[in-house]
């Protein structure tokens, strides 16, 4: 899709929006509240964001973009080149983070831009009246994106670790405190999904809900296997030093991919026989032992030979 850069807002310290419109007027596709969309800001480089506005609101997509000063080219990129009026591409509406909407009882925990898909899931929560609370950690309160759009809710707990006297989310209380049947939703800095991880919450499968905006992946770059690709009947030697996605792209095959570190989904291929080296953040435990499927962006293979669906 083309999108026109309409607006940009500084929201917070190294936190600016991003109003997208259709080019040619109308509607953005619908999406549902946890949803991203992939930006393409050159070729191969692309990177994914959540939509940040308010489901209902169809007329153009919100995403927000943190200044990665140690990141590795996105939102630089983004901060210092995107000016309004310039048209992007973009790709429809993905959720790898859905929200279930007939929960008793939903709980967010957004730590620094891992607030922005807590929004529209608010927006939603409030619309349906569904039962709700956030929990929402920044460094400080000027690094804290959207606080302004959470002032009119009493159900907000807003803390800040990186000033005097500051303070983290106390995870494990918040856990506790919520109800046995409730819905938990966690998007933060990696240290801080561990943390909700290790904690384990103790709740139904599938109750716990995480969602990476950047991990440290490690990439699986020790190579010495071999891709079989069933439709093309290409077969792809990966040598040490490459993920397979290099090795893909070297060899001209045409694979989609954005984050390049196991979190969007994008490089999902399937997989017809051999065993993945899974190491990526974006399928479940139970994806990774059925071994359907696998992001080529970070994973490799423990067999000698992996066959793909392309
Ligand atoms: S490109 Fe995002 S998971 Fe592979």
């Amino acid at each position: 899709m083309r999108a026109r850069l309409k607006n940009i807002r500084w929201e917070a310290e190294g936190i600016n929006s991003y109003i997208l419109e259709p080019v040619d007027g109308g509607l953005m596709p619908p999406f549902d509240p946890g949803a991203h969309i992939d930006v393409q800001l050159s070729p191969g480089l692309a990177r994914s964001y959540s939509l940040v506005n308010d489901p209902a609101i169809r007329g153009y997509y919100e995403i927000a973009v943190h200044h990665a000063i140690d990141g590795r080219g996105g939102s630089r990129h983004i901060h210092e080149k995107w000016q309004v009026g310039q048209i992007l591409d973009i790709s429809e509406p993905k959720n790898n983070f859905p929200m279930v909407e007939d929960a008793s009882h939903t709980v967010m925990i957004g730590g620094g831009i891992g607030i922005t898909p807590m929004l529209p899931m608010i927006a939603r929560l409030e619309k349906l009246g569904k039962s709700w609370e956030l929990h929402y950690v920044a460094a400080s309160p000027e690094r804290a994106a959207y606080v302004d759009r959470l002032s009119d809710y009493d159900r907000v707990e807003i803390a800040y670790d990186g000033i005097p006297g500051g303070r983290r989310l106390d995870l494990k209380a918040i856990c506790a405190a919520a109800p046995a049947d409730a819905h938990l939703y966690c998007c933060g800095p990696g240290g801080m999904l561990d943390a909700f991880v290790a904690i384990n919450c103790d709740r139904p499968k599938g109750h716990a809900h995480i969602e990476y905006f950047s991990a440290e992946t490690e990439m699986a770059t020790e190579g010495g296997y071999t891709l079989e690709l069933a439709r093309s009947g290409k077969t792809i030697a990966v040598k040490e030093g490459e993920t397979m996605l290099d090795a893909l792209l070297s060899a001209g095959v045409n694979v989609g991919f954005a984050c390049s570190e196991g979190i969007c989904g994008t490089c999902e291929v399937k997989v017809l026989d051999g065993i993945p080296d899974h190491r990526d953040h974006f399928l479940s435990d139970d994806d990774k032992a059925a071994n359907r499927s696998i992001m080529v962006c970070c994973s490799g293979s423990k067999s000698a030979n992996l066959v793909l669906d392309i």
